[in-house]
């Protein structure tokens, strides 16, 4: 889904007046790219998807994942050939309704030649049919379906869908989902939106749909044993959890802070506004990594978050994901502050709301705790690079970086620009320049040196700069009970 710019719209008007036919344009392959500076080979040119049907069956005791995955997309060229991320065996491909031959070439690009070139702006439906052991297909030593005892997980960032589907990986090519999945009976599947059940002789089947628009990235995939729970907020959104039977001592913490999704969701959106999707859950499936994952309306935690007891600032952290990031994505890879900053900035909020230190206090105190050397310093949160772009910078100096744009617009501008921002980029995608445009218009105030000085500059910024990491006698300043931190 991508929205239409007005100027291609002028560009077709031209064209007709030329009277330019259709086929004078050159056809030609699709590209392998869309162009993001960090990763070359993320997502394809050349068409558009709305939806992705992706219909399943699933053997957990051998990793087999057969099945058959329908894309629809309307080109955006006339295309000779165009290209999927998938890295999975392909037994067939039909564009169309007719064969299309296929091929695998380097990274994860899946080549497809239809019989017939697609004329630009025309409705392409693709049909893959595959089967493979997606645990045992690694790319750079890696591989994104990780098996657990009884089955397997998809949820990584920035990719893992080129290991159960193929897709335009990319976040801007956002889409509508229908994940259908047969397993034994006695398994369970976890995945994006609202959830039903059938079932066959010895089989059941779990259908779920997305219907909001979805990155690729972040649909998740999960088959195994889990305890699911199905609620609905007083708000009447509906709540689904799910925990792997076999999460050891983690097991209660890790309940006592995913069963708080509901009262979550609640308290964040007070603070960014409605909302933006018609599920909310979280799972922890039996995972030997450390991470979560803001997976839309279905968050992936790894039973490690709760090793030390309740977590629920994770859950903060990845529910303020589903405002930034889910709904509103990054344009390119290196937008990532507009994630992990937003994101890390409402643990900050929730910490003030506990009583456990103020964003103020948080800001002040990872200044300090990383001298001018650290090298946590020489990562810019703006532009990271591809290596760095989960490096602490991006969520703790991202974080500062919000508390003094806090302290120069004021409380009210600030909390009206992150509920706005939230509203205005509302399922699309958007960039750290358009962020800071954004805030420049709703507070009146040029804010380049800010933006510069925190996201773009190597080093620590001064001691004092927009009341960060000011000195104990004038933070002693403080009006008594003022808890908001925010200075003139
Ligand atoms: N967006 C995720 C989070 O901060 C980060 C996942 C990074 N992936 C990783 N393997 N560390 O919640
Ligand atoms: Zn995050």
């Amino acid at each position: 889904m991508r929205k239409r710019l007005i100027v291609s719209a002028a560009a077709g008007a031209l064209a007709l007046l030329l009277s330019v036919p259709a086929s004078a344009a050159q056809a030609g392959p699709g590209a392998a790219g869309v162009g993001d500076p960090y990763y070359p080979f993320a997502g394809n040119g050349g068409y558009d998807v709305s939806h992705y049907d992706i219909r399943l069956k699933y053997q957990p005791a051998t990793d087999e994942l057969e099945g058959t995955t329908t894309v629809l997309a309307t080109a955006t060229q006339d295309l000779t050939r165009f290209n999927l991320d998938f890295v999975l065996q392909v037994k067939e491909v039909l564009v169309n309704g007719r064969a299309a031959s296929f091929a695998t070439s380097r990274e994860q690009e899946l080549e497809i030649t239809p019989a017939r070139t697609i004329a630009k702006g025309s409705p392409i439906t693709v049909v893959v049919r595959y089967a493979d052991k997606p645990g045992q297909v690694q790319r750079g030593g890696y591989s994104a379906w990780r098996r657990t005892p009884d089955g397997g997980v998809a949820a990584q960032e920035p990719e893992s869908a080129a290991w159960w589907y193929p897709s335009n990986d990319h976040p801007t090519d956002k889409a509508t989902f229908d994940v259908s999945v047969l397993v034994p009976n006695g398994t369970e599947v976890i995945s994006n939106g609202t959830r039903t059940t059938s079932q066959r002789p010895g089989w059941t089947r779990y259908n779920y749909r997305q219907t909001k628009p979805q990155a690729t990235y972040l649909a998740t995939l999960a088959i195994g044993k889990f305890d699911v729970r199905q609620d609905t907020t007083p708000g009447g959104l509906p709540v689904i959890t799910a925990y792997s039977p076999d999460l050891g001592v983690n097991a209660g913490a890790a309940r006592a802070s995913v069963e708080r999704t509901g009262e979550l969701t609640d308290w964040l959106s007070t603070v960014f506004g409605a909302y933006p999707f018609d599920t909310v859950g979280g799972y922890v499936p039996n995972v030997p990594t450390s991470y979560a994952l803001e997976t839309q309306g279905q968050i992936f935690y790894s039973p490690a978050q709760f090793a030390r007891g309740s977590n629920t600032s994770v859950v903060v952290h990845e529910l303020a994901h589903q405002w930034y990031g889910d709904s509103v994505s990054v344009q390119r890879w290196s937008d990532i502050w507009l994630n992990e900053g937003f994101a890390r900035y409402a643990q900050w909020l929730w910490s003030e709301h506990e009583n456990e230190g103020t964003p103020q206090e948080l800001a002040d105190f990872f200044y300090d705790y990383y001298p001018a050397t650290d090298a946590f310093w020489s990562v810019k949160p703006g532009d990271p690079g591809a290596d760095q772009q989960f490096a602490g910078a991006v969520y703790d100096r991202g974080a500062i970086t919000l508390q003094a744009l806090r302290n120069t617009v004021g409380d009210a501008t600030f909390f009206k620009i992150l509920k706005g921002w939230a509203a205005e980029h509302k399922f699309g995608n958007a960039t750290v320049q358009q962020f800071q445009a954004y805030a420049e218009q709703i507070s009146g105030r040029p804010l380049g040196t800010l933006f510069t000085t925190w996201l773009f500059t190597v080093g620590r910024p001064a001691a004092g700069s927009d009341g960060i990491g000011v000195p104990a006698p004038a933070a002693a300043g403080l009006a008594p009970g003022a808890t908001t931190g925010t200075r003139p």
